[in-house]
């Protein structure tokens, strides 16, 4: 007999002390199983405040990870340990290659102040801690760079290159790419050479091709879209920061997004919002997570014998959680 998913979900929420958690990527019958959704910012915020002991996070592995820091009391499960790609472009060894860099090019290591998107593993976020650096998201990425520059040291921005570049375009700030032949004194912010593949799918045809068929149409991208997106759109943010942006437009305005499919295609069901590209844009971690993945999880929790459990180690912990602290307490 064939279970229905849905349902099963349901009871095992009811009866037990679990809160599951859905990014916006997510596929949209698992994200409508969740009771926490938000941007990589909120979910960590509203999963630090939320009282249940147990955690089923749909989403890529760096938040869950980050639930499991914030609140290390919390058991936290995610249905698939789906990672993000970006996340997997940095490691320790990489970030200390990176700061190693910056050294051999003149700048000494205490004046060095690292910043690592929260799309990064827990081990980057540690060191990033032991460093006295601290962690952003999309949403907060202006303040925290902003604060960072109080402290008059060199940024080493890790590991979105675009985030990097986009956040100092536009702050008036001069950044560079490790790798791409400048010299790190030159710039305020130097960029790890990470990127996110699907925010690269948007290209500049595309954003031409929507402004020729339709001129009043307006153009909101994700901060991971490349520095030429950005600029040659209207509006950028993060997920919450674009919902909320298409959600306050006239009924009548037509506007093109640049992010993941699964979300666009939830905004506006009115036939306005388009998909800011002619290739599905879809995240393939985000997608792996499937309402049989969910209930899995929760059925785990169930039968007490729970599955992909986040475990972070002490001193990481300790660290990436520093790190994240840093964050959360600027408000
Ligand atoms: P947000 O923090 O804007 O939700 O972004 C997370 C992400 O992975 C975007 O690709
Ligand atoms: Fe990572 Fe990109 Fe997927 Fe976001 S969309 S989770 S940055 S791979």
């Amino acid at each position: 007999m064939s279970i229905d998913y849905v349902a099963e979900i349901k009871r095992l929420k009811e009866k037990l002390p679990v809160t599951v958690v859905g990014h916006f990527y997510q596929r949209d019958e698992v994200f409508n199983m969740a009771d926490i959704t938000g941007d990589s910012l909120e979910l960590a915020r509203k999963c630090k405040a939320d009282e249940n002991p147990w955690v089923v996070f749909c989403g890529v592995g760096f938040m869950g990870q980050s639930v499991k820091v914030v609140a290390p009391h919390k058991r936290v499960l995610m249905p698939k340990v789906a990672c993000c790609a970006m996340a997997r472009m940095i490691d320790g060894r990489f970030f200390d290659e990176s700061v190693e860099f910056m050294v051999s090019n003149g700048i000494a290591k205490e004046d060095i102040l690292p910043i690592t998107y929260i799309n990064s593993d827990v081990s980057v976020k540690s060191k990033v801690g032991e460093m006295g650096g601290l962690v952003c998201t999309s949403s907060n990425a202006f303040k925290i760079i902003e604060k960072g520059l109080e402290s008059g040291k060199k940024i080493l921005f890790v590991p979105d290159r675009c985030l990097g570049q986009n956040f100092a375009n536009s702050m008036g700030l001069k950044s560079c790419i490790i790798g791409d032949g400048s010299d790190p004194k030159e710039s305020d912010i130097i960029c790890y050479d990470g990127f996110c593949s699907v925010h690269q799918l948007f290209t500049l045809d595309d954003i031409e091709f929507y402004r020729e068929k339709y001129p009043d149409i307006l153009i909101a991208v994700h901060p991971e879209c490349d520095p030429a997106i950005v600029k040659a759109s209207d509006f950028s943010g993060s997920t919450s920061q674009l919902i909320k942006y298409v959600s306050e437009l006239d009924e009548n305005q037509k506007v093109a997004v640049g992010t993941e499919y699964n979300l666009v295609n939830r905004m506006r069901p009115n036939g306005n919002t388009f998909v800011l590209s002619s290739t599905k844009p879809e995240c393939p971690t985000m997608n792996e997570t499937t309402l049989e993945d969910v209930y899995l999880a929760l059925k785990s929790i169930e039968d007490n014998k729970p599955i992909n459990e986040i475990l972070v180690d002490e001193h990481t912990s300790k660290w990436a959680n520093i790190a994240l602290e840093r964050m959360l307490d600027i408000k």
